[in-house]
């Protein structure tokens, strides 16, 4: 096998139907609401990694420590031969992992942002010219088809994106992580966790404004994609700390009374001012919690691990 194979798992035209079907389901309901994974096309993903750089969020620093510390114990525990990993957007702190599995057959990074994979392959390559790389677009919440490679597996999803998933979805998803998982293999999630409102509010509302630019960068794809005439200026970046539901959520308000034409989907969008678009939600979590819900998905948690400020976790879990 070459060392580099990209699989596109869906048919060319989905994404452009997906979005189709998203933008107009969300923007004609009461309250508005865009899916995150719209963020990443590739100046989305670029977006996303300065915000992992940014002092105000903690979560990439956090999973990197466990990771730095934990990486040759969860090797031993989980004797992998094949990493998947989900959502792996530049596979930057997968490298601790891969460092520690000397006997990796292989590595299956599967992201919707085709620029993010075969820029961390190029990377990983260039370090590691042995390892065997099949990435996958794919959407991880559609259902997975992975390649037949040698067990067992890993299956990797870090950086607390499981939060960007609403609870029923999430419910959903940890099923169908469960039935790629066969004895022997295991689930590494990485899940933030719940703590002091400012940390949260701070991480998602940073000084620079990065985060602004990745929430406003939806409105762009749409623009581009569909033929639309969002105006970024228009909106403004909204970060709030939802107590009850244990998320943080992203939205963008209407500075104005305007109207957006989406000239593809012959659509009209009145918003009035003040009005408020749901983008992201990023839930954090408790060890109880994600133990529940693995549990319900037929999964067991078996290790748990944190930082040492106890900020994020790692936990890793087998197929009952
Ligand atoms: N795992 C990396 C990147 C997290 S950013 C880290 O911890 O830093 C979230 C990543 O998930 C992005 O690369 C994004 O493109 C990808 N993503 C978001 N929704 C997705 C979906 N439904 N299917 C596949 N990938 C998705
Ligand atoms: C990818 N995901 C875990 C990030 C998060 O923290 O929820 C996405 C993000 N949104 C705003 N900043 C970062």
């Amino acid at each position: 096998m070459s060392p580099f194979l990209l699989t596109r798992t869906l048919p060319e035209d989905a994404t452009d139907a997906d979005l189709r079907a998203d933008v107009l389901h969300g923007l004609t309901r009461n309250p508005k609401t865009l899916p995150p994974k719209w963020f990443y096309d590739a100046h989305g993903s670029e977006l996303f990694e300065e915000i992992t750089r940014l002092p105000e969020y903690y979560p990439t620093r956090a999973e990197r420590e466990i990771l730095i510390h934990r990486s040759a114990e969860i090797a031993g525990l989980s004797g992998a031969r094949t990493l998947v990993e989900l959502g792996s957007g530049s596979s930057d702190k997968t490298r601790h992992l891969l460092d520690a599995l000397p006997d990796l057959h292989g590595y299956v990074p599967v992201d919707v942002s085709e620029s993010a994979l075969t820029g961390a392959a190029e990377a990983i390559l260039d370090e590691r010219p042995g390892l065997r790389v099949h990435a996958l677009v794919a959407d991880f919440t559609r259902g997975l088809a992975l390649p037949g490679t040698p067990g067992p597996r890993l299956v990797a999803f870090l950086g607390g994106t499981i939060g960007n998933l609403l609870p029923a979805e999430r419910a959903v998803f940890l099923r169908s992580v469960r039935s790629l998982l066969k004895p022997g293999d295991s689930l590494l999630l990485g899940t933030d966790l719940v703590k002091d409102e400012d940390t949260l509010v701070a991480a998602y509302d940073d000084a620079a404004g990065v985060t602004a630019d990745f929430n406003k960068n939806v409105l762009a794809v749409i623009n581009r994609e569909l033929g639309a005439d969002f105006d970024a200026d228009d909106f403004a970046h909204v970060a709030v700390w939802d107590r009850k539901n244990e998320w943080i959520e992203m939205r963008l308000r209407a500075r104005q009374t305007l109207t957006v034409k989406i000239r593809d989907l012959d659509l009209v969008v009145p918003f009035e001012y003040g009005e408020e678009m749901r983008t992201e939600v990023s839930a954090k979590f408790r060890q109880d919690g994600v133990r529940a819900e693995l549990a319900a998905a037929g999964l067991t948690l078996r290790n748990w691990w944190t930082d040492e400020a106890g900020r994020f976790a790692l936990s890793l879990s087998t197929a009952d």
